[in-house]
C-alpha cells in the first residue's frame, strides 16, 4: 500500500478523484475509473432512490475497488439517499451544499468516509471538527458550482488550518498542476472537466465537442449577482443569464431561467440553449480518451514535471 494519506485512507491506487458531476457522473464513469486506481464518484445530488441505487449496482458491477458516492444536503430525499449507500456498502461519500454534521454518527458507524467538499477556511475547519475523513478544497476555477477563492490560493490556507489531508480541485488538466497540488500542500486532486471526454462518460456528444473546441476564456461565472456562482461555458443561454442578472432580475426569475439547462445540455445535446458546466481548464482537453488514459497519463505527466522541477532547482544551486 502507497504512503499516501489518501491512499491509505480510502485504499485507493492513485490520489486522483474523477469529480461528481450531476447529470454526468454515473455508475459507468465512477466504476471505471475506480477500476483504473482512481476514486470514481457518482454524482447523487438530485437523484431518485432507486436510481442511485441502480448507479450504486452498476458501480459495483464494473470493479471490486472502493467508489464514492456525491451528496448533497439541501436535497430533500437526502436521508433515503445515504441509506440506500449504507444498505450498498458504499465506501466513501462526499458533500457539498450543506452541514453532513447530523448524518456524521451515521455514515461514520457504518464505516463510511465522510469528504466534504469546501471553498473556505472557515467551512474546512467546521469540518474538521465534527469529523470529516478529508476535505476536497475546490476553487473557483473547477467547473459547476464553485466558491470565491482561486485553487492557488485557497488550498495552501485550508491545509494549514487543518490536519486531515486536503485534495485540491479546479483546474487540474495534466501533470504541471497535479505537482502544483503537492506543492500547494495537498495530497490528491479531484478532476472533473478533464473526465467529461473520457469514452466512458455518458454525456452527450455535443457535451464532449464543447470542451474540445474551448479555449482560454471559454468559460465564464454565472450567478455571481445571486451568490451562488457556476462555471459554464459561454453560449447562448450563459449570455442571456449574465445579461438578465445585468438587467436586475429576481432571484426567482433567474432560478427559472436556469432550472432544467444542465439536463438540456448533458442529455439532449443542446449547447446553445443549455448549460454547459465546465472548469477554466477545458481548453487543455484536446482529445477524447479512455478512463484508464487519463489516469495513466496523470501519473506519467506528474513524474515528468517532477523531472523538469528537480532540474529547474538544480539550475538555481
Ligand atoms: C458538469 C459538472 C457538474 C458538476 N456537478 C457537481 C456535483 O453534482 N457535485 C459536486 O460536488 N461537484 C460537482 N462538480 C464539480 C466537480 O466535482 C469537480 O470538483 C470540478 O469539476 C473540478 O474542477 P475541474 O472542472 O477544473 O476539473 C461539477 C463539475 C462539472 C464540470
Amino acid at each position: 500500500m502507497k504512503k499516501n494519506r489518501i491512499c491509505q485512507l480510502l485504499g485507493i491506487k492513485y490520489p486522483i478523484f474523477q469529480g461528481a458531476m450531476a447529470w454526468l457522473a454515473d455508475g459507468n464513469l465512477a466504476g471505471h475509473v475506480s477500476k483504473a486506481g482512481g476514486l470514481g464518484i457518482i454524482a447523487g445530488g438530485g437523484m431518485p432512490i432507486e436510481v442511485l441505487r441502480q448507479e450504486i449496482k452498476k458501480a459495483k458491477m464494473i470493479t471490486d475497488n472502493p467508489f464514492g458516492v456525491n451528496l448533497m444536503l439541501m436535497m430533500p430525499n437526502v436521508a433515503e439517499q445515504i441509506d440506500v449507500c449504507i444498505e450498498e456498502g458504499v465506501k466513501v461519500v462526499t458533500t457539498g451544499a450543506g452541514n453532513p454534521g447530523v448524518y456524521m454518527e451515521k455514515l461514520k458507524g457504518a464505516g463510511i468516509k465522510v469528504i466534504p467538499v469546501v471553498s473556505s477556511v472557515a467551512l474546512a475547519k467546521r469540518m474538521e471538527k465534527i469529523g470529516a475523513d478529508a476535505l476536497v478544497a475546490e476553487g473557483l476555477e473547477a467547473g459547476g458550482h464553485i466558491g470565491e477563492i482561486t485553487t492557488m490560493a485557497l488550498t495552501p490556507q485550508i491545509v494549514e488550518a487543518v490536519s486531515i489531508p486536503v485534495i485540491l480541485a479546479g483546474g487540474v488538466g495534466g501533470g504541471k498542476q497535479f505537482l502544483a497540488a503537492f506543492a500547494l500542500g495537498a495530497e490528491g486532486v479531484q478532476v472533473g472537466t478533464k473526465f467529461i471526454v473520457a469514452n466512458e462518460c455518458n454525456v452527450h456528444d455535443n457535451y464532449k465537442e464543447a470542451i474540445i473546441k474551448a479555449k482560454d476564456r471559454s468559460t465564464v461565472a454565472t450567478g455571481n449577482y445571486t451568490g451562488h456562482p457556476v462555471r459554464v461555458i459561454e453560449n447562448k443561454f450563459a449570455k442571456e443569464l449574465l445579461e438578465m442578472e445585468k438587467q436586475g432580475a429576481s432571484i426567482e426569475e433567474l432560478e427559472a431561467k436556469g432550472t432544467g439547462r444542465l439536463r438540456l445540455a448533458a442529455i439532449d445535446g443542446d449547447v446553445k440553449e443549455g448549460s454547459v458546466m465546465a472548469g477554466q481548464v477545458a481548453s487543455m482537453v484536446t482529445k477524447r480518451e479512455s478512463v484508464i488514459e487519463i489516469i495513466e497519463g496523470l501519473m506519467k505527466d506528474l513524474e515528468i514535471e517532477k523531472e523538469r522541477l528537480n532540474k529547474y532547482f538544480e539550475e538555481i544551486k
